[in-house]
């Protein structure tokens, strides 16, 4: 039996790990915050440490001799982990350090799509000072701005005129902030448009496209308030999106399948493990938003789950750069919602007790992931992050969406969630706002 050790504790990584242990694997958890999930899919295999302690993780994958390493969030990978347990012979899905620049540095993959003309790449300028931030809103437009710090922010940090700034002196002050956070920052040109999702299993040559999702990022309901990690996804049984048709897949995967191309040429590394594109449909064309070096969360509920290709090959695949564009999914929609504590993101109310109803869920046919939830005997407790996200996978996107609905109500806490993700009602307003951009 291949043995394979996840690395990550969130929601993102518990499906990781049902996807492995259905594909026949034993897993082991490393993690720094134990996932009541993962513990059980390993069977109490698990190793609560660090997730960017590489010594520690490549002593652990040694002592139980581990076959590879699958890594789930951005942080160990954007510090090279990969590159750590390579050295010590453990095959790992995720890339190395050079190529996870393409999440970790925002100034980097848009220097990179501006080098190989990508043609999905917008304007953007980076600032580390508030020298020429003036002039650069004056030419853009203060209205056409959107200001990104660097690194990694966990999708917390990026404030968009109109939604979280509303004048000139609003995107100045956010500027000296981030100044004075010494954070470098990125002032990009402002897309109107619908987004969308592009996973794919990369193994450094192959780009394999897995059906498309839409997160919804906003915390409240009718997408405002802040930005979050997201707060619930859908995806649609013929893996498209009402407003996003197969050729505006194709674009986006060519432009994916150059990014791959151009890492290598400019890094030197081959891209491999999974490569996320989250892309905004907009009047002028399919734009890029940003890469990550890895499976999105939510969005990887949506997906997964659908596999009827078996993971373990899949991650063998992209090991040995072996991939085959025969990978499949069942033709099923789904919908995922998270739960997250109220306050959530700006003032999250934490250690608040958790009871769900696993009976009930079970009945209904939902499915539940753990996110930042922990244990205190045999009770749940939240903490400051979203605390459990919970799928409905059907035959359409209205039943999904009820079974997930159906799910969170079995679990009770100081908790909110989006009634409106996968609904209907949400979806055709985002038909009518596609069509109004292009004319219809
Ligand atoms: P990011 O962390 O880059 O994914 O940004 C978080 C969210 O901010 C995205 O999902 C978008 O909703 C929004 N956003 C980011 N960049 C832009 C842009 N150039 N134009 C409009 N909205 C954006
Ligand atoms: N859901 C957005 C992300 O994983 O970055």
């Amino acid at each position: 039996m291949t043995k394979v050790l996840i690395v990550g504790h969130g929601a993102r990584e518990h499906v990781i790990g049902e996807s492995l242990v259905k594909g026949g694997a034993t897993l082991h958890a490393f993690m720094s915050f134990k996932n009541a999930g993962l513990e059980d899919l390993s069977q109490g295999r698990v190793k609560i440490h660090s997730e960017t302690d590489f010594k520690e993780i490549g002593s652990y994958c040694k002592a139980n001799h581990i076959d590879f390493a699958v890594i789930g969030p951005e942080a160990p990978l954007c510090v090279g982990i990969v590159d750590a347990l390579e050295k010590r012979g453990i095959p790992c899905v995720g890339p190395r350090i050079e190529a996870a620049q393409i999440e970790g540095s925002k100034v980097f993959m848009r220097s990179l799509l501006a080098k190989y003309n990508i043609r999905s790449n917008v304007k953007s300028k980076m600032f580390q000072s508030l020298e020429g931030v003036s002039d650069y809103i004056d030419e853009m437009g203060e209205e056409n701005i959107v200001v990104k710090p660097e690194g990694l922010t966990g999708g917390k940090g990026v404030k968009v005129y109109g939604d979280h700034l509303f004048s000139k002196d609003d995107i100045m002050k956010y500027c000296e902030e981030l100044i004075e956070k010494k954070s470098r920052f990125l002032l990009e040109e402002r897309l109107d448009g619908e987004e969308f999702t592009l996973q794919t299993f990369v193994d450094g040559k192959n780009v394999i496209k897995t059906p498309l999702v839409q997160d919804h990022k906003r915390a409240y309901e009718n997408d405002e308030g802040p930005n979050t990690g997201g707060m619930g996804s859908y995806s649609m049984e013929n893996h498209l999106l009402p407003f996003i048709s197969e050729q505006d897949v194709c674009l986006a995967l060519e432009d994916m399948k150059q990014v791959v191309h151009a890492i290598k040429k400019e890094t030197g590394m081959e891209y491999k493990g999974f490569l996320y594109g989250q892309f905004m449909k907009t009047a002028n064309g399919i734009k890029l938003i940003e890469f990550n070096a890895r499976l999105g969360d939510p969005e990887a509920m949506n997906i997964l789950p659908l596999l009827t290709t078996n993971f373990v090959e899949i991650c063998w695949g992209i090991i040995h750069g072996t991939l085959t564009s025969r990978v499949s999914f069942e033709n099923k929609a789904t919908v995922c919602k998270y739960l997250a504590p109220e306050g959530y993101p700006e003032s999250p109310k934490k250690d608040q007790k958790v009871e769900i109803d696993h009976e009930k869920i079970k009945q209904i046919g939902a499915r539940y992931y753990y996110a930042s939830v922990y244990k205190k005997g045999n009770d749940i407790y939240s903490t400051t992050s979203r605390a459990m996200g919970v799928l409905g996978i059907a035959e359409t996107l209205e039943k999904a969406e009820r079974i997930a609905e159906e799910g969170v109500q079995c679990i009770k806490g100081n908790l909110f969630h989006r009634k409106d993700v996968g609904t209907r009602a949400l979806l055709q307003k985002r038909i009518n706002h596609m069509n109004s951009l292009l004319g219809k």
